[in-house]
């Protein structure tokens, strides 16, 4: 009988451990300032632009994608309103046999829908057919007119104040920020009743980012990272380096026997900020993934570092005369190919 008991007890623990680890996914969790935990990488989905414009999401495209994602073991799906993507990441949510309470999903609030925000989460989870999200961000600080004409001017604290609404009211469990510049969340922390948990901005090798990240450190506000993979794919010859076969980080990932974009994205965790990586591939996707089991040395990380340019890959510069812009100001010779369009 003892026997029979211990069996069973060795049994179930096994169970419980294996059916733990499925549910919590590959990358582990970190907790947030308002008692709720968040995972340390995630997915993107916002398929950008091509000659026409925004792209258009093809049928599945996403449903696909947010399907190998969750079973390659991603527990954070980054969406936004502006992304037309929400729709096929809840269908691809509803049909996976994981818990809806193990998934992070994550929405924002576009720049034109501000004067609104329960009634604008509303539409995206009737969009994504869920009760709730995990986190809602304002996309931006800088707003348009709901026609996209022109520039709207709400000030954020009131755009803020819909979002600790839409947390109360059960919608999000979390509430934050994304394209806030310092004085801008200083401003927030300043004039708020719930603290922003998260900032979404754009951090790669290209764009450290130090002075932010630390400032959101001292203040308890988690890091994602946007446009994680910065210039390793960029054909344009625009950016600088590195691109994904420059030497020096060919050499950190052969010791690793990883890749250059997992070399990269394991660098961005360690740093304790989280990457969302975009891919529609399959093989990209498990491959992004597939950076918790190995440690980048402090030598590696200070090579790494040493990539920082302060250049920024998602410079909206038609943004630029905006009273709420958060970014640093410059001429652009180039015709700006964000004009009217979301950001990302
Ligand atoms: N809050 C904001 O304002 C904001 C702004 C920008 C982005 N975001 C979010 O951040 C996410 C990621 O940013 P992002 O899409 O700009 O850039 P990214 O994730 O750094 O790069 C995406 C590009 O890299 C390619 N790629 C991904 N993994 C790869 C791999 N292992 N090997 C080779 N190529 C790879 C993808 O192509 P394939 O798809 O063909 O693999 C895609 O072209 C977005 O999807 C969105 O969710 C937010």
């Amino acid at each position: 009988m003892e026997l029979i008991w211990l069996l069973a007890f060795c049994f179930s623990s096994v169970f419980c451990f294996q059916i733990g680890e499925n549910d919590g996914g590959t990358a582990p969790r970190v907790p947030m300032n308002d008692g709720n935990s968040i995972p340390t990488l995630g997915l993107g989905t916002f398929l950008g632009f091509d000659e026409s414009g925004q792209k258009e999401v093809k049928e599945k495209e996403v449903e696909n994608q947010v399907t190998w994602a969750l079973d390659a073991g991603y527990r954070l799906i980054d969406t936004a309103s502006a992304y037309h993507t929400e729709s096929q990441i809840g269908v691809a949510i509803k049909k996976s046999s994981i818990p809806r309470e193990n998934i992070f999903l994550v929405t924002k609030l576009a720049s034109h829908e501000q004067r609104n925000v329960v009634e604008s989460l509303r539409q995206s989870l009737s969009r994504l057919n869920m009760t709730y999200v995990d986190l809602y961000l304002i996309h931006t600080p800088v707003t348009f007119k709901e026609d996209f004409s022109s520039f709207d001017d709400i000030d954020y604290l009131d755009t803020w104040k819909g979002m600790e609404e839409a947390q109360r009211l059960g919608l999000t469990k979390s509430i934050g920020i994304s394209n806030f510049n310092i004085d801008q969340i200083k401003r927030l922390l300043e004039n708020c009743n719930v603290k922003p948990a998260v900032l979404q901005v754009e951090v790669n090798l290209n764009l450290a980012q130090d002075k932010l990240l630390d400032f959101c450190k001292s203040n308890g506000i988690v890091v994602m990272a946007y446009t994680p993979l910065g210039s390793l794919f960029d054909s344009s010859g625009k950016p600088p380096p590195p691109r994904h076969d420059d030497t020096a980080l060919v050499t950190i990932a052969e010791k690793y026997g990883k890749t250059t974009p997992q070399i990269v994205l394991r660098y961005l965790t360690q740093r304790g900020v989280i990457p969302i990586p975009k891919s529609v591939n399959k093989k990209r996707i498990e491959e992004n993934i597939n950076i918790f089991d190995f440690q980048l040395s402090a030598e590696d990380m200070e090579i790494l570092a040493k990539f920082n340019a302060d250049y920024r890959t998602v410079f909206p510069s038609f943004w630029q005369e905006h009273p709420y812009y958060p970014f640093e100001k410059k001429d652009v010779p180039d015709p700006d190919p964000f004009k009217g369009k979301p950001i990302g």
